[in-house]
């Protein structure tokens, strides 16, 4: 329950699958009011099928993020006690292979979108004097891998944002964490594949072998990586960042994380370098 006695509410975004769907659901069991968006009708539809408050949200398009914030609060009359900014893709390619258009497409929904909407739900948090606000961020908002430049720029950017919003948010009493996946099944490889073949040009690139084996990888079915977790794992976290006293600036999700993580403040740069190329290697396999 909030200040007035009413259920928690909460806005999620991308929820037509993966994380955001598991965390909806899992936060609706859990007694908090979801309203959980998509960005195709279909999927709202979807979302309504299964009992919840559905909206539709693309964050690449300031007028839907206005329309959807609007709804929202004439629903819920006009407050909103948490915001989990889930919505996001990974855009695969070779940095020297990104068109301008292609990398600014990947910032619009990651990272732009993102910012623009946690901007209109601050000003409505700074009102009531409260408010929980968590970004899916990554292990390579951390940590680079090659051929995911696009996706890393994007996180490390989002990483970069927050850890300004936080210092800019002290003594506000509304609290902002990140939480930080490895390999967590959904429908992100799937995804990320159909990016590749709409944006990559294999044929033309120095990497073409590379992306043969990528396309492997992409398209395997079931997980592709050691240590993989369901979308569950994420869900525990978000929920202590909704409901500890002291929410974590960081939380970390599958082994990988934490063992990325220690490396990163261990290991020379070069150092971390050759595992990562390794890693990638192995991944690419
Ligand atoms: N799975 C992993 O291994 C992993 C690891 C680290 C971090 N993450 C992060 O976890 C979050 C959720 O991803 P997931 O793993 O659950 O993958 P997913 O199953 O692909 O879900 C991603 C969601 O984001 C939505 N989305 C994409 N573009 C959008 C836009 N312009 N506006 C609104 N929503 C948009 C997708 O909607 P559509 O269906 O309409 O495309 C989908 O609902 C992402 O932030 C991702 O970066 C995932």
């Amino acid at each position: 329950m909030n200040q007035n006695n009413t259920k928690q509410t909460i806005l999620i975004t991308g929820c037509s699958s993966g994380i955001g769907l598991c965390v909806a659901e899992g936060l609706q069991a859990r007694g908090y009011r979801v309203f959980a968006s998509a960005r195709k009708a279909e999927d709202v539809a979807m979302l309504q099928r299964k009992g919840l408050e559905a909206l539709r949200l693309d964050l690449a398009n300031s007028a839907s993020i206005a329309a959807a914030l609007g709804e929202v609060l004439a629903r819920s009359g006009g407050t909103l006690d948490a915001l989990f900014n889930n919505g996001a893709y990974g855009q695969p390619g070779a940095v020297e292979d990104l068109r301008r258009e292609v990398l600014r497409e990947q910032f619009e929904t990651n990272l732009f979108g993102t910012h623009e909407l946690t901007c209109k739900v601050l000003a409505v948090m700074r009102r009531q004097g409260h408010g929980r606000i968590i970004h899916n961020s990554s292990v390579l908002g951390l940590v680079a891998l090659p051929f995911r430049g696009a996706y890393n720029s994007s996180k490390f950017a989002l990483e970069g944002l927050t850890d300004t919003l936080r210092l800019e948010l002290h003594g506000t009493n509304i609290h902002i964490s990140l939480i930080e996946p490895g390999p967590v099944t959904s429908r992100f490889r799937a995804n990320a594949f159909a990016k590749y073949r709409e944006n990559i040009d294999k044929a033309n690139s120095p990497f073409r072998q590379t992306y043969e084996a990528m396309e492997r990888r992409l398209t395997k079915e079931g997980p592709a990586a050691p240590f993989t977790l369901p979308p569950q794992a994420v869900l525990e976290k978000v929920v202590h960042a909704l409901q500890a006293k002291r929410p974590k600036v960081r939380y970390y999700v599958t082994f990988p994380t934490y063992l990325f993580a220690t490396l990163k403040r261990l290991l020379p740069h070069r150092g971390l370098d050759w595992v990562l190329r390794r890693v990638s290697r192995g991944e690419n396999r």
